[in-house]
């Protein structure tokens, strides 16, 4: 399993400092939550902060799309240092090319599904994605509850990959915390987004050991 923290939730005014400090707790991807304002009601940070944190840390780069036509923005994230390019299917039309345009381009294709979302988006382009992404709130903001319902729908995302024998990730994300995430895990997700609950602490580092640890009692 492998915590990726939300730099959303970060204190952008020391994000070097706050991103290493995760690292140093084992956290193994940074997660980028990029919002338009169209897609979700939230505005945040482009391509210019993913190409500021790869000159900060040489992990990998968890770029999660909440904007609208994604298509747009391949090459520009594929330059800037992404590794993940994730995007949901109702922000375009033609997924499945846009997937083959993020493998083109060397990043990891991943799809986000909404909570009302259906399993099936993910169903039609399995062999496509290296990453399915299940929205455990509605995205748009931080600090959010995990919405109960996420984990029966991990669950079914889990026998699709299975019964697919795909080795994509299987990334949940949304309220994440010491008291939810080995429920996810149980289901079946194995990589896990935080941000509340590892940038709203004092010790991030020692938020991220907490939330393996949460796992790792269950193994
Ligand atoms: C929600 C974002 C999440 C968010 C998670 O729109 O996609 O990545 O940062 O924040 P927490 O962990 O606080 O729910
Ligand atoms: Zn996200």
């Amino acid at each position: 399993m492998r915590i990726a923290p939300s730099v959303l939730s970060a204190d952008l005014g020391r994000l070097r400092e706050q991103v290493e400090t995760a690292i140093e707790g084992g956290a193994e991807w940074i997660h980028v939550d990029v919002m338009d304002g169209h897609f979700v009601p939230n505005l945040t940070f482009g391509a210019p902060v993913v190409r500021a944190l790869r000159r900060i840390t040489d992990r990998p780069l968890d770029v999660h799309l909440m904007v609208r036509h994604p298509e747009h923005y391949i090459g520009e994230y594929a330059d800037a240092g992404a590794t993940v390019f994730t995007f949901h299917p109702e922000a375009t039309v033609h997924v499945q090319r846009h997937l083959a345009a993020v493998r083109e381009q060397g990043m990891l294709a991943g799809l986000a599904l909404n909570p009302s979302t259906p399993v099936a988006f993910a169903e039609e382009v399995v062999d496509q994605l290296d990453l399915v992404l299940v929205m455990s709130v509605n995205p748009g903001y931080g600090g959010q509850s995990y919405l109960p319902s996420s984990t029966e729908k991990i669950r079914r995302v889990r026998a699709l990959l299975d019964q697919a024998g795909s080795r994509a990730a299987l990334e949940v994300d949304g309220g994440i915390t010491t008291d939810t995430i080995a429920e996810a895990w149980l289901a079946g997700a194995d990589t896990f987004v935080a941000g509340s609950a590892v940038f709203g602490t004092a010790d991030p580092a020692h938020a991220v050991r907490e939330l393996q640890r949460r796992c790792a009692v269950l193994a």
